[in-house]
């Protein structure tokens, strides 16, 4: 078989540039294996892991030992959900590593800020936190451009879509997701904000890079 040479220096490139991602993870899986089992997770969660719908999160670009504990969560029943349950319960843990592995990999989908005129309150709750109900600042965990930290599994929220994040918020401010623990991080957060509060975080990080 005959192959143009530059076609030959792309599929070398974009072998190396896949290895370098692959040593990079703090997740032990293949992005190869995953992208071979994540043919049912675009139907939702979009081709290259943005998806369309704003219920349906972001998970391109996300970090690998976030996205593995969620996946557990899902399976062992710890964080629920109609349409994300049924699907983890088909994954092994091999499987759950190497869909990590590839979800990290790709690149996360930019976006704009959702409402223009919740950009201040948004931005000073991001930066500042909430100093009367002492609600931390989420720069702390998330970063200041929401890119998360895999180290310590805090999720990137850059990019996500209001939505999804709204519901995340209020869902650990009800305490209906307790996947943070026992150390509550988040329900402890997310009780101390009311509802103008959690639009304008989820616009502010929606338009995040
Ligand atoms: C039928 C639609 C659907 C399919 C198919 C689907 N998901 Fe999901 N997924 C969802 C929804 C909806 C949520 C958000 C649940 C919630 O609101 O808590 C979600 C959440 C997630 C999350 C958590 C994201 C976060 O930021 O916390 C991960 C990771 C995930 N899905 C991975 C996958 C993988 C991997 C597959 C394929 C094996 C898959 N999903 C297939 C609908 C789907
Ligand atoms: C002390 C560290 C810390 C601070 C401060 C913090 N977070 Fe979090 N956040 C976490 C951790 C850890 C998780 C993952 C918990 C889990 O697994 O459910 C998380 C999860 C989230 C999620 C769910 C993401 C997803 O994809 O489902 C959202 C949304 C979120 N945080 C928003 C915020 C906002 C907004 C603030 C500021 C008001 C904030 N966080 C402050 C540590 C923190």
């Amino acid at each position: 078989m005959k192959m143009k040479l530059s076609t030959l220096f792309t599929v070398a490139g974009l072998a190396l540039a896949s290895t370098q991602i692959h040593a990079e993870s703090l997740v032990d899986g293949s992005a190869d294996a995953g992208k071979a089992r994540a043919l049912t997770c675009t139907a939702c969660h979009g081709a290259e892991g943005n998806s369309v719908s704003p219920m349906w999160p972001n998970i391109a670009g996300q970090n690998a030992p976030y996205i593995l504990a969620q996946l557990q969560a899902f399976k062992d029943g710890s964080r629920t959900d109609p349409l994300m349950s049924s699907q983890s319960m088909m994954l092994s843990e091999e499987d759950m590593a190497n869909l990590a592995v590839y979800f990290e990999s790709l690149p996360a989908a930019a976006q704009s800020v959702a409402d223009e005129a919740l950009i201040d309150r948004g931005e000073a709750l991001y930066r500042g936190g909430n100093k009367q109900e002492e609600a931390a600042a989420c720069l702390a965990c998330h970063g200041p451009t929401g890119r998360g930290n895999p180290a310590a599994k805090y999720p990137a929220l850059k990019g996500q879509h209001a939505a999804y994040t709204s519901k995340q918020l209020t869902a650990y401010a009800s305490g209906a997701r307790t996947t943070d623990g026992k150390t509550r991080i988040m329900r402890d957060i997310a009780a101390n904000l009311d509802k103008d509060d959690i639009a304008a975080l989820s616009s502010y990080v929606q338009g995040l890079q």
